[in-house]
């Protein structure tokens, strides 16, 4: 027998064999069921989704009178016929080919016929929105006084192109992208049964690249199948598709973020050498780079599509950038993709790219010098700080709380000097903001002008600002127990932190410092300004003149 491709011989049958589009095939079975059938249906979505499986199957359903309603047979002569292209009641039209006045008058002669043999005559137009706006005219006459046995269904990958007119007289349904997890599990059942060895890695490959349609990921496995027989590795499948290896963007994204241009080059002329187009791997590197940003941004979110052992290394490298760079430099690949797509030396392109990333990263954004400048200040004031209790009273070891700090430990020092108890506090809870600005610059710009109520050995209550924004935080259970790492980190134990919301009373609440209130009106006043507007304020000690 003649090799029939893999799209074609797993065209499901029958609705339950449909994957990813159950909202739609379950609709249309119950309807089938239940006798409510429209006189015109739109199939939207994107390719090799299962559109016109959908309406094969829903043709052979409602002209099959062997099967359950709802389930066509697929043994009688209608559904035989149906299957085979060859009804005579039921007509697949390429909307494409036939657009134009001539072809639908045509169609409205036939339909005045009764059906040959069964039911209904059944009119499949694919590609619909092609119809030329007469053709739609004509069309739309039809669908204004159909004839009882006749049905339509058009199928669209564009459907903002088909006429309002036309879709108010249709009964839509939209079919999805079908999901990587579910195009892998039918892609392992298909090769199972065609008795292909292929690892499910690779068959994770072929469905990213496959992005969403069925049809495409099993035109893509006929293909590494061609090339290797019956037994597939993960590597002809990325030789047979031209996909860039993983390695080489990790290697390259490493490079480009350890600012590493000589690295850069060599890569390049790797890329150049294994034959991979150009344009192809700079969309990869983009891509990278995407993934890079949103695993800090929305971590838990399942926006990245890649196995798991390249999320750890993906988190590793984007924790290692930070946001800001990391968005330097998308925005920087973004800018430059027009450059690419209309040279014609695409590897100087590449090269020249890369070697700018590589610097790029260490050009700080104004926000950063800000942040670090603020960071700055804030050491410098504390060792100031420090400086004087030095001569007041001798060194203090602040990194230990026990030491500073009133404890309940029993070999605590400063125990029996409640003189200097709430001193002691606020030192080390600046050591502690300190610690933090180097850790965490967002926790740190909003704590740092917040109130320490009590600090004991292993308890820290704090109270946040009344604005509304700042003061909810921590209120995000993530931020809050990211707080809590950095508390065990730098007191060396685990602290019990208690967040007061302002003006909530709190048993430690009557030592008011009047300073520290003067500061925070003053700051009230500019807070409708933008951040990076404030810290230039507070950094130069100036105000707003006007807004
Ligand atoms: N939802 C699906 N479930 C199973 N196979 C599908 C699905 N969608 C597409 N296919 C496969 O792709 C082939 C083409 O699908 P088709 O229904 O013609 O897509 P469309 O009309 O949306 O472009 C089918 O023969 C089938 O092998
Ligand atoms: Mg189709
Ligand atoms: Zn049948």
């Amino acid at each position: 027998m003649a090799y029939q491709v893999l799209a074609r011989k797993w065209r499901p049958q029958v609705f339950e064999d449909v994957i990813g589009q159950e909202h739609v095939a379950q609709t249309l079975m119950n309807a089938i069921k239940t006798g409510r059938l429209a006189h015109a249906y739109l199939f939207s979505g994107p390719r090799g989704v299962g559109k016109t499986s959908v309406a094969r199957i829903f043709a052979k359903a409602i002209n099959c009178d062997q099967g359950e309603p709802g389930v066509p047979c697929n043994r009688c002569r209608s559904c035989i016929e149906i299957t085979d292209g060859s009804s005579v009641d039921v007509q697949e039209i390429d909307g494409a080919s036939n657009r134009g006045i001539d072809e639908i008058r045509e169609l409205r002669e036939s339909i005045k016929y009764m059906p040959s043999s069964s039911k209904y005559r059944i009119y499949v137009i694919d590609e619909v929105h092609m119809l030329t706006l007469p053709a739609f005219n004509a069309l739309l006459k039809t669908l204004e006084e159909p004839p009882a046995h006749v049905k339509f269904i058009f199928a669209t990958t564009e459907s903002h192109k088909v006429p309002v007119t036309i879709l108010s007289r249709c009964q839509r349904y939209d079919f999805k992208r079908i999901p990587a997890a579910d195009i892998v599990a039918h892609l392992k059942k298909i090769a199972e049964n065609e008795g292909i060895a292929i690892p499910v890695s690779g068959l994770g490959i072929i469905a990213r690249e496959a992005e969403g349609s069925m049809r495409d990921a099993q035109s893509l496995m006929d293909q590494v199948i061609s090339f290797s027989g019956q037994t597939v590795r993960e590597k002809d499948i990325t030789d047979t598709l031209g996909i860039i290896d993983r390695d080489i963007l990790f290697e390259s994204s490493a490079a480009i973020l350890k600012g590493a241009p000589k690295r850069c080059i060599e890569i390049v002329e790797k890329i150049y050498n294994y034959g991979y187009d150009i344009k192809e791997f700079y969309r990869a590197l983009m891509q990278q780079f995407r993934n890079l940003l949103i695993c800090l941004i929305a971590p838990q979110n399942d926006l990245i599509d890649v196995s798991d052992t390249d999320k750890d290394e993906i988190k590793r490298q984007a924790e290692m950038a930070g946001k800001e760079k990391l968005h330097l430099l998308l925005n920087f690949l973004i800018n430059r993709e027009e450059d690419l797509r209309f040279t014609s030396h695409p590897r100087l392109v590449l090269e020249t790219t890369m070697v700018k990333l590589c610097t790029l990263g260490d050009v700080l954004s104004l926000e950063e010098l800000l942040k670090r400048v603020a960071a700055l200040e804030e050491r410098l004031a504390g060792a100031a700080e420090r400086a004087e209790a030095a001569d007041a009273g001798g060194a203090e070891r602040l990194r230990d709380p026990g030491a500073g700090w009133p404890s309940q430990g029993p070999k605590d020092r400063v125990v029996d000097a409640p003189h200097n108890a709430q001193e002691g506090k606020e030192k080390g809870w600046k050591e502690f903001l300190d610690f933090l600005a180097t850790r965490n610059q967002a926790a740190h710009s909003i704590l740092k002008d917040w109130r320490l109520l009590t600090f004991t050995g292993d308890s820290l209550e704090i109270e946040g600002q009344s604005e509304s924004f700042s003061s909810r935080y921590f209120e995000d259970p993530e931020r809050y127990h990211q707080l809590l790492g950095y508390c065990r980190e730098f007191f060396d134990r685990d602290m019990k932190v208690t967040i007061r919301s302002h003006g909530q009373p709190s048993p430690d609440h009557s030592k008011k410092k009047p300073e520290k209130k003067v500061v925070k009106a003053q700051e009230r006043e500019d807070a409708s300004l933008p951040k990076t507007a404030q810290d230039v304020l507070s950094l130069f000690g100036g105000h707003m003149m006007e807004k």
